[in-house]
């Protein structure tokens, strides 16, 4: 009641002014957000247009939108801001938009906004606001839009939020909120978007008038520690796209009547609870398309209603629950599936031959059920399909011919179900990396094809009952993991499936015979004959390769040749972003390969140019694609230069006419990481290689993650890592796809990743570059770090990469301790082993099982906090790492 009678008087005092200065309004406005901004505290400067010298134009300030000379809209976000946010700013009287996310706000929540008479968006996304929500939040009532997100809010929800009866968005994710969530939820009727995910101290079941929500279509409930049953009412969600329910301790069965009328749904998430029962079987189910494409004409072209249901359903997961009962057999089919999960429950069931329909699926993943059908033939038909995991099953019959036949395909594991008959011909799945087979009826030959799969890797065939002889074509192939263990092979192992294998992958095949089994094979010459043939082969196949190489050189000498011609008529642009005092001929000069640092790729060199000042640059050449306009490509590159962090090579400008592109970056006196690595005698103390490795580890996160636009460095490798004077490492060449443009980009990488080992496995087939495939490449950096050796330079007998040089050795028992560089003494072994395995998490296969970079930083620092424990020999703890494949 008090508050009420001083808000009355507040609004007073301001309406009066207001009348008296109506001809000067405009800089009263201004006025006001000069006393807004008195209070605040900018470091950057981000409200320098801020100021008392263009009052009047205080529209075109930072952030400021005008409407009819009136402002409505005040965006404040990622400034670095913080202070205080002043009551002051209601005396606007028309701003309905307010957005101070991404800044430092350090207060409890600014009930005092509530005097904004015509707010409807709040956000305060992300800032570090604390305290509880009071009850007065109820003041808001003209809010449409609340983002209360990732905050330190704690406490209870108060009853009183039911009044805020416009609200459309409620974002409480992130916070510390506590107790459970109260049930006035049913008064938000005009709700379109709830979340109210990761707050690990709520306890709390889901409110039933949640089933109210008619409008609702995102509802995002994850890692809050909700428990009990999941409201029955929740099939009334009829608006509902995307549910997200998962890592919860939810419990009990699914509402049965779930998705029958929601046509909708596009992303199911409910996984990682307790939920146990069948799952309605009827969800997507619909009638069958098969009928619908034989009756449509019966139908005179209206489409049966129940047809409709979840045809926009792209994700399904479900894994880590109870259920069981049979699958939900509707899914399957649907047009935009996109992804199936579904392991580690009791689902039984089977795949329909319908499911060549599933044009889109991408992913299934059925592990641990008991799923009893065949393998349908029509499984091959779906051409987007790139992981089918369906082990430890009860599949059975024979494996299809064609199931591998989608382009993309690339992991398979049908490990552990009661597949018979014989392993098909796999010729079409060039992508495939992963195959695993174990323990199954397998009978039959090895096929020989097997070799012509350019990026298989991993191969297990343990536990079946194959015969004849290890197909020698195998050899072409770069295994990491070889595994024929229990079957009824026989004759000789080719030699270079037994160098560096664990023997114990080749055991329980007492007829097979070589050097360093039980059996040797009868007429030893034999064995070095073939030795001698596979030497010979690997001989041809490196003067193929250097063949290749001078082709390539020779080829790019014409091109660079001619591109000198032309871009000496060319006219040239020039934008330093410091002072340097550098013209377009120093740059030419530069080219001249002498004073190359460091050989960048088919998409440039980085050579180091000495400026008449004496200073150092190091410069950096690209093919203009000529994508971008020169407008664009300016505003594009002063994205990449505006990144400051200690861990990214500052761009100090650039030069570019219609042929080319120079970037300036800033020069490091130690060169690169790879070029250290290289030399023959590298030595480098451990406490330095985890200093880089963490260095490039917070680079690269602060790109993913932290820096406006999040960017992706897309070609990280050693050699562009340049260390400093002290060994802080600086990551460079990131992110170049932004200025040569996505197609010469890809393009030109695509020529490089023939030979590279930093590129991420899926860099294949997968439509879109993630910060996974940094994660991977990062992965391999930190490899050279603990081993010691060269990525890029192979031994000639050796010519695994790195990652499978080192998944062969961490296979055998005690071959981690192999691995490390033995130049480093053993009091670091602990740290070592640390870093060796969050190497090969980042060097998953599997994309989603590598870390983020900011949890690998974190990680990589939590591993110098304790390394004063004892040393540990062995590598007993690598299984609880969830990611060594
Ligand atoms: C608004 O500011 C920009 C620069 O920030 C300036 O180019 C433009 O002329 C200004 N517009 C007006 C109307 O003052
Ligand atoms: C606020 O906007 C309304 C129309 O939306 C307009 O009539 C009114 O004049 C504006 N108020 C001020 C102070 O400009
Ligand atoms: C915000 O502050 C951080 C750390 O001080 C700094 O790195 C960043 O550049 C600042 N961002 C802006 C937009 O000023
Ligand atoms: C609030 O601002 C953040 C940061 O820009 C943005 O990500 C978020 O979507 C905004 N919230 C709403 C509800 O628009
Ligand atoms: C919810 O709405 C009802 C009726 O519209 C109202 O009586 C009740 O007070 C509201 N609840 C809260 C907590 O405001
Ligand atoms: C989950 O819920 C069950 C009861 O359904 C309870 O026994 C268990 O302690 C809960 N687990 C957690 C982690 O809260
Ligand atoms: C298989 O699923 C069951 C639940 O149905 C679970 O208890 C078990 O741990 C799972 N096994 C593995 C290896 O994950
Ligand atoms: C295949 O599945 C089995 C059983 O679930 C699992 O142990 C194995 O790690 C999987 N293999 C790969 C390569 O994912
Ligand atoms: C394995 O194959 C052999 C013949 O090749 C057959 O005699 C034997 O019964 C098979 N074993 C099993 C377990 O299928």
């Amino acid at each position: 009641m008090a508050i009420t009678q001083i808000n009355t008087l507040f609004l007073l005092s301001l309406a009066f002014p207001y009348f008296i200065f109506f001809t000067s309004y405009a800089s009263t406005e201004g006025d006001v957000l000069l006393t807004f901004k008195a209070s605040i505290e900018d470091p950057s400067n981000s409200l320098s247009t801020w100021s008392n010298t263009s009052l009047t134009n205080y529209c075109n300030w930072t952030g400021v939108t005008c409407s009819f000379s009136s402002m409505t809209s005040l965006n404040l976000q990622s400034l670095n801001l913080s202070g205080e946010i002043s009551p002051s700013i209601c005396d606007l009287k028309n701003l309905s938009f307010l957005n101070l996310a991404d800044n430092l706000f350090n207060q409890p929540i600014p009930l005092h906004l509530s005097q904004c008479n015509s707010l409807e968006t709040l956000n305060l996304s992300n800032n570090l606001i604390w305290g509880t929500i009071p009850d007065q939040i109820s003041q808001f009532s003209s809010l449409k839009v609340l983002d209360l997100s990732k905050n330190h809010v704690e406490g209870k929800i108060p009853d009183t939020v039911g009044s805020l009866k416009k609200l459309q968005v409620l974002n409480l994710g992130g916070n510390l909120l506590s107790g459970s969530v109260p049930f006035v939820f049913g008064n938000f009727t005009e709700l379109v978007f709830l979340d109210l995910s990761q707050n690990p101290f709520l306890v709390s079941e889901i409110p039933s008038e949640i089933g109210k929500l008619v409008k609702l279509q995102q509802i995002l409930l994850q890692s809050s520690n909700f428990f009990g049953k999941i409201p029955n009412s929740f099939a009334d969600l009829q608006s509902l796209k995307i549910l997200d329910l998962s890592q919860n301790n939810l419990s009990g069965l699914f509402p049965q009547t779930f998705g029958v009328s929601m046509k909708n749904l596009m992303s199911v998430d409910i996984s990682q609870n307790n939920l146990m029962g069948s799952f309605p079987s009827g969800v997507c189910e619909g009638k069958s398309l098969i009928n619908l494409s034989l009756h449509t004409n019966l139908f005179n072209g209206s489409i049966p209603e129940s047809i409709d249901q979840c045809l926009n359903l792209e994700k399904f997961q479900v894994q880590n629950n109870d259920f069981s009962g049979d699958f939900p057999s509707g899914l399957w089919s649907l047009r935009n599936i996109k992804l199936i999960r579904a392991e580690n429950n009791r689902f039984s069931g089977e795949i329909p031959d319908s499911v060549s329909m599933a044009a889109q699926l991408e992913q299934i993943q059925i592990d641990n059920n008991s799923f009893t059908s065949k393998i349908p033939q029509t499984l091959g038909l779906v051409k987007s399909l790139y992981r089918f995991s369906a082990s430890v099953n009860a599949f059975q019959g024979e494996i299809p011919s064609n199931f591998c036949d989608s382009p993309v395909m690339s992991i398979i594991n049908l490990s552990h179900n009661l597949l018979s008959g014989q392993i098909p011909e796999l010729k079409k799945c060039k992508k495939l990396v992963s195959l695993s087979l174990a323990e199954n009826r397998l009978s039959g030959e090895i096929p020989a094809s097997l070799g012509e799969l350019p990026v298989l890797t991993y191969l297990d065939l343990s536990d079946n009952n194959l015969t004849g002889e290890i197909p020698v074509e195998l050899e072409n192939l770069k295994l990491a993991i070889f595994n024929v263990s229990f079957n009824h092979l026989s004759g000789r192992v080719p030699y270079s499936l037994i160098s560096g294998l664990p023997a114990s992958d080749l055991q329980g095949n007492p007829q097979l015979c070589g050097p360093g089994l039980s059996n040797m094979c009868p007429g030893d010459n034999n064995g070095r004959q073939s030795f001698g043939l596979s030497k010979l082969t690997s001989a041809l196949i490196s003067l193929a390769f250097a063949a290749g190489i001078v082709v390539i050189a020779v080829g790019f000498f014409t091109i660079y040749r001619s591109y000198k011609r032309k871009s000496q008529r060319g006219s040239w642009r020039s934008v330093f972003f410091y002072p340097l005092r550098l013209c377009e001929t120093d740059l030419m000069m530069s080219v001249d390969e002498k004073c190359a640092i460091a050989s960048g790729g088919a998409i440039g060199k980085v050579n180091a140019i000495s400026l008449p000042s004496g200073e150092l640059v190091a410069v950096k050449k690209l093919f203009n694609s000529g994508t971008l306009s020169s407008k664009v490509l300016k505003a594009e590159v002063k994205v990449l230069a505006k990144i400051r962090h200690k861990n990214v090579a500052k761009i100090l400008g650039f030069c570019h006419n219609d042929d080319s592109i120079f970037l300036i970056y800033e020069y490091l006196p130690k060169g690169s990481l790879g070029d250290l690595i290289g030399r023959p005698n590298f030595q480098m103390q451990w406490s330095i290689r985890m200093k880089i490795a963490t260095g490039v580890a917070q680079g690269l996160s602060y790109i993913h993650k932290d820096y406006a636009p999040h960017l992706l460095h897309r070609n990280l490798k050693s050699k562009n890592v340049l260390l400093d004077r002290d060994f802080e490492p600086k990551v460079t060449d990131f992110a170049l796809d932004r200025i040569v443009g996505e197609n010469a980009f890809t393009s030109s990488m695509a020529s490089e990743s023939a030979f590279s080992c930093y590129m991420a496995p899926e860099l294949g087939y997968s439509k879109k570059a993630t910060d996974k495939m940094d994660t991977y490449s990062f992965g391999v950096v930190l490899l050279e770090l603990v081993t010691g050796r060269s990525a890029e330079q192979r031994e000639s007998d050796d010519s695994l990469d790195l990652v499978k040089w080192v998944r062969r050795r961490v296979n055998i028992s005690d071959g981690a301790l192999r691995v490390l560089d033995p130049k480093i003494s053993s009091s670091c072994q602990q740290e070592m082993l640390g870093a060796l395995e969050i190497a090969l998490c980042c060097t998953s296969v599997v994309p989603e099982k590598r870390p983020s970079m900011f949890d690998v930083t974190r990680r990589l620092q939590s591993l110098s906090n304790v390394s004063s424990h004892p040393p540990d020999i062995g590598f007993s703890n690598f299984d609880e790492y969830s990611c060594p494949v």
